[in-house]
């Protein structure tokens, strides 16, 4: 069984807050089924908890009233639903080839080091996590990574340093 594969508990009830239910309540008058509710149902998931757990998977079958293995088989499919938890702050790293050529490394090598952590680890104050990914879809500036929903180009190990030190002070 692959990595994405495991379906991770994480020990509490799932439920949408009031921002979650008021958006999955508009979203859906604007489908014809309820099932065409599984993919925004799982980015509202994603929002709220930073992660989609399996509790959460079977909340959304239940709302929707559709079986939890249709709403497995979408978050099992698409990489961008995080079956796991992460960090505040996710890093995906490009590793394709446009960002590859264009020194992806020496900025990957750049996170990890200051980070402390592997693909796939969360940093000890919870703050970061990263991992490698295919093409983010914007090769002419590459290399690029993405932090949470934010895209940022032309990265080198000096643009990380200045990154870092942003997000750390955000907090
Ligand atoms: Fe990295 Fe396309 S190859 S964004």
């Amino acid at each position: 069984m692959s990595d994405r594969a495991k379906l991770l508990k994480s020990g509490q009830e799932f439920k949408f807050d009031k921002k979650s239910d008021e958006e999955f309540e508009r979203l859906i008058k604007r489908y014809p089924e309820r099932e065409a509710m599984v993919l925004p149902g799982l980015w509202l998931i994603q929002n709220q908890l930073g992660w989609v757990s399996q509790e959460a998977m079977e909340y959304l079958a239940e709302k929707i009233g559709t079986p939890v293995i249709k709403i497995y088989e979408v978050a099992t499919f698409y990489t961008m639903y995080k079956l796991r938890p992460m960090g505040k702050y996710h890093i995906s790293v490009c590793r394709t080839v446009s960002c590859h050529l264009r020194g992806r490394a020496a900025v990957f090598e750049r996170l990890t080091s200051r980070l402390n952590i592997e693909p796939g680890q969360i940093s000890e104050d919870g703050m970061f996590s990263i991992e490698e990914v295919e093409c983010l879809g914007h090769c002419g500036t590459a290399p690029v990574i993405q932090i949470n929903d934010e895209f940022h180009e032309n990265m080198t190990p000096e643009k990380v340093d200045i990154l870092l030190n942003e997000f750390k002070k955000k907090g």
